[in-house]
């Protein structure tokens, strides 16, 4: 991290999938092609607790709903297969699909030296972040690869907020997913939910996306006594 940004008390962290991009969709598509093989389906509530959740625990929760059981070597087999579906959506991707909202977002947090990482439990976040551009705009990256333990556990956001060298009662997390949205209020973290607001009630604000959130409200987030 650059010298300069140590003088910021606040720290931002973002997760990736359904905050920065909207992968979130590619996830449930590859997901339910993978139960529809199977001979089963589940709907777009049940894909609310898969967000934030990481691949191995995603499909022994789809199993589950099929009421299916696989052998360690067609487990592996079908989790391998549905990556490689979602990396053939990611492979398309580029610097338009960043959100609507975001990009003025970072943009304000580097003309203003505050320190921002991001917190996902994906393990191809680094690859999706080259694809569109950002990859060098974080000050730090914790990913799928760099945790044991997965959302609703907060291990994730205190690790980022460790490399960015703020206490966690002052990093603001903005998730998508009602176990993010979880890991935050428990590293003592202010949660900032993107999306439904029944969905993500137990966020300290919440949003349908970042075009509603102005620069005002980053402002006072960088104000504001946690
Ligand atoms: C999270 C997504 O960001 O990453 C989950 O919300 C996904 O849906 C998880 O299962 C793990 O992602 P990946 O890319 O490692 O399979
Ligand atoms: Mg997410």
């Amino acid at each position: 991290m650059t010298q300069h940004k140590m003088n910021s008390d606040k720290a931002f962290i973002f997760d990736l999938d359904g905050v920065i991009v909207d992968t979130a969709k590619f996830h449930f598509l590859a997901w339910r092609k993978l139960a529809n093989d199977l001979g089963f389906d589940f709907t777009e509530e049940q894909n609310e607790q898969l967000k934030g959740v990481s691949r191995i625990e995603s499909l022994k929760k789809i199993l589950k709903w099929g009421n299916m059981e696989l052998s360690e070597e067609e487990f592996n087999s079908q989790m391998a297969r549905k990556n490689e579906n979602y990396l053939s959506c990611v492979d398309e991707m580029d610097n338009a699909e960043i959100l609507p909202g975001v990009s003025k977002v970072f943009e304000y947090l580097m003309e203003h030296n505050i320190p921002f990482a991001l917190g996902s439990a994906s393990k191809n976040a680094r690859t999706i972040l080259k694809k569109i551009d950002l990859y060098k705009k974080f000050d730090a990256i914790v990913d799928g690869t760099d945790v044991s333990k997965a959302k609703p556990d907060p291990e994730v956001f205190l690790i980022a907020a460790e490399k960015l060298n703020t206490a966690p009662e002052n990093c603001v997390v903005f998730e998508d997913s009602v176990a993010g949205v979880q890991a935050a209020n428990a590293g003592k973290m202010t949660s900032i939910g993107i999306g439904d607001q029944k969905v993500l009630h137990e966020a300290d604000y919440i949003f349908s996306d970042f075009t509603e959130i102005d620069i005002e409200f980053i402002k006072k987030l960088l104000r504001k006594e946690k």
